[in-house]
């Protein structure tokens, strides 16, 4: 099994920037770690939980490697622009854009107080903006200089929802379902419209084990798992949640000249969640 903390796999993205939407967040901060540690310079952006990005940043600087934060809100084009903008006058380029903001809305979900037929619009249009909107978004602000000078690569942070529905989560299932599907569409666009190699690819996470969902999945107390996390675990052959850094490894060859004919792709990182029939 694969040490935690550790992606086990050698990269050189020296000379490269990478912007990481979510990159305050567990995920996407795995991700900016393993790039900034992969030489790359990484822009670790994020709408809450600064704190933790800046901890993030300051660590990976006093390592040696180069990476700074940026406040951003990927559900707002002006936000978005504000900081393309922004970088522009800094001299910052853009190589590799991750999206990785995104979340379950609560109040998008059923239960037993929050029937299907009861969801409201506010909450499911917030699911669908964080999760859908948000990326195309960032294309849009982003892609822009990509489609510019020729070259870039954008990994988009799915879920393994958009293939296998998850029970209660309807919007956050379609919002991510809806992901792959844009990433499919944005590949074929860039490459004849812009440029051949611009490439885009969604990287689809199964069960990850992260602040968000700690507790629904492991009791506080003794640490078991709950009644939901041995349901998971027993519908993943590899018999164990993902670790943030599982991620990394199929990130950075994504991003990498090692995948440069992979194109439009969904790369699923589930320990064969997706591939089990349940039987
Ligand atoms: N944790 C899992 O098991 C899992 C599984 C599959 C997919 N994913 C997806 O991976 C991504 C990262 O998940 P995570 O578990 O690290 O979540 P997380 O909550 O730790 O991180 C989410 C990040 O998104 C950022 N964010 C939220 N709203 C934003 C907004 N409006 N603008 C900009 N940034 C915003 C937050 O600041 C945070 O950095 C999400 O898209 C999530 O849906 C997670």
């Amino acid at each position: 099994m694969q040490e935690s903390g550790k992606a086990g796999v050698e990269f050189d993205f020296k000379g490269k920037t990478v912007w990481v939407m979510g990159g305050s967040g567990v995920l996407g901060g795995a991700l900016s770690r393993g790039f900034a540690e992969a030489g790359a310079r990484v822009l670790v952006c994020g709408h809450s939980h600064m704190g933790r990005a800046a901890e993030l940043a300051h660590e990976l600087v006093a390592a040696g490697c180069r990476a700074e934060t940026r406040q951003v809100d990927v559900t707002s084009r002006e936000s978005l622009l504000r900081l393309s903008d922004e970088m522009d006058r800094e001299g910052v380029g853009i190589d590799i854009l991750i999206n990785a903001a995104g979340g379950a809305v609560p109040a998008a979900t059923t239960g037993a107080d929050r029937s299907f037929f009861d969801l409201e619009d506010q909450p499911l249009g917030q699911a669908m903006d964080l999760n859908f909107m948000g990326t195309l978004y960032a294309c849009q602000a982003f892609g822009r200089q990509m489609a510019a000078q020729g070259r870039g690569c954008i990994i988009n942070i799915a879920s393994i929802g958009a293939m296998r529905p998850l029970t209660r989560s309807v919007a956050y299932s379609a919002g991510k379902a809806a992901v792959i599907n844009f990433t499919q569409w944005l590949a074929v666009h860039l490459s004849q419209t812009y440029a051949a190699d611009l490439r885009v690819n969604a990287l689809v996470p199964g069960f990850f084990l992260t602040h968000q969902n700690r507790f629904l999945l492991t009791d506080e107390q003794t640490g078991e798992l709950t009644e939901r996390g041995q349901r998971i675990i027993a519908h993943t052959p590899m018999r164990r949640f993902g670790q943030p850094e599982d991620l990394v490894g199929p990130a950075l060859w994504l991003a990498s000249d090692a995948a440069r004919f992979v194109q439009g792709a969904a790369i699923v990182v589930d320990g064969g969640v997706a591939a089990f029939g349940g039987i």
